[in-house]
């Protein structure tokens, strides 16, 4: 059965973009029409659109409706309101480099068209903002067909946080080879790691998987040693926020603790995710800029009443890097990189115009 949702696109009649509200689910399908660059840098900052390559479609989207506003005949004055939104959309979350790869490319745009009427810029403005829309589709397909060599009949395959349809425009990445199983007929069994604290594994990992007929489980995150050492697990597959040129790979916090434990049981560990996720100019994951979200998404947020005492100190941050040492292979639209990653993410890189490599 085809997804009856779409997690992002452009409104061209609306001036608006469109998006299926992330924090509302499992339990309701609610769509939000937002034109306001405010509205939309909110939206990110909540996770109402979240996902790596879903927040770079919906920043290209975004910095296009806001270009859109600007009144001016002016290429320089044009340039410069552009020059603000970006900078104000590219605040809204700081690990996922697909954020400020989209708002790059875009700003690429701008500055390759000048001498052109600013209504032209915003007609090339709409042209791209749609192109990385339609690249993700393709990518995600390109995550497919690689990851897929990966699988075979009856595996088990454990998984964290959503890298799912509701992360891209697409049909995922690390889920994208679970998906053209389903559709090629392996019979997979996949365990969805809650995710805590905004449950993205529970909420719309199970949520995605069980519409499309999956045969999935949710497990809490602390249970996944033991189902490990059930020898249910055959293959770890997880998304990414930012890999660095040496393969260090910065994910939804509690990958790392997962590639630890995938080492210790020898179930191997594979990343996925698009070459736009490469940032070839750190060196590492140490130089990954790590988000931290608010308190209250560890000691209230989904409960009743608030579970933890008044006044506790609390750490809470959003992703953690796991070691290049832990992964097996880094799965991308163009390949899967193996190591040493600094030769091969440099080659895969280099295949394409990735204007981080
Ligand atoms: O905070 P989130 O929900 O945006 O975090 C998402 C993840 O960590 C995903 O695994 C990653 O972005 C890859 S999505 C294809």
């Amino acid at each position: 059965m085809p997804f009856p949702y779409e997690t992002v696109r452009l409104d061209p009649q609306r001036r608006a973009l469109v998006i299926l509200d992330q924090t509302r689910l499992p339990n309701e399908a609610v769509t939000l029409v937002l034109s306001e660059i405010e509205e939309i840098r909110d939206a990110i900052y909540r996770l109402a659109v979240r996902g790596a390559p879903a927040i770079g479609v919906a920043a290209g989207f975004g910095v296009y409706l806001a270009a859109l506003r600007i009144d001016t005949d002016s290429y320089d004055r044009f340039l410069e309101a552009f020059r603000q939104a970006k900078a104000y959309l590219n605040a809204a979350r700081p690990t996922a480099v697909n954020l400020s790869w989209a708002l790059e490319r875009m700003e690429r745009v701008v500055l390759q068209s000048r001498g052109q009427s600013v209504d032209a810029i915003k007609e090339r403005l709409k042209c791209e903002a749609l192109a990385i829309q339609e690249e993700d589709v393709r990518m995600c397909r390109g995550i497919g067909e690689h990851g897929l060599a990966l699988l075979h009949d009856g595996d088990g395959i454990l998984t964290h946080c959503n890298a799912g349809r509701l992360a891209t425009a697409g049909c995922g990445t690390a889920l994208a080879p679970l998906y053209l199983a389903h559709e090629r007929g392996l019979r997979l069994r996949v365990f969805a790691d809650e995710t805590r604290p905004l449950l993205q594994g529970a909420r719309l990992t199970a949520f995605e998987l069980t519409a499309a007929g999956l045969d999935t489980t949710l497990i809490c995150d602390n249970m996944a040693s033991q189902v490990m050492k059930n020898g249910w697990v055959n293959a770890v597959f997880v998304g990414c926020d930012r890999v660095a040129a040496n393969g260090d790979a910065c994910n939804k916090i509690g990958t790392s603790g997962l590639a630890v434990l995938a080492h210790h049981y020898g179930i191997p560990f594979y990343v996925l995710g698009p070459t736009s996720t490469l940032d070839l100019s750190l060196q590492s994951g140490r130089d990954i800029p790590i988000e931290q979200r608010p308190s209250r998404e560890v000691t209230e947020l989904w409960y009743a009443k608030r579970m933890a005492p008044e006044g506790v100190k609390v750490y809470n941050p959003a992703f953690d890097v796991t070691d290049h040492t832990l992964i097996s292979g880094i799965v991308t639209e163009r390949g899967i990189a193996r190591a040493p990653y600094a030769d091969s993410l440099r080659v895969l890189a280099a295949a394409g115009a990735n204007p981080q490599a």
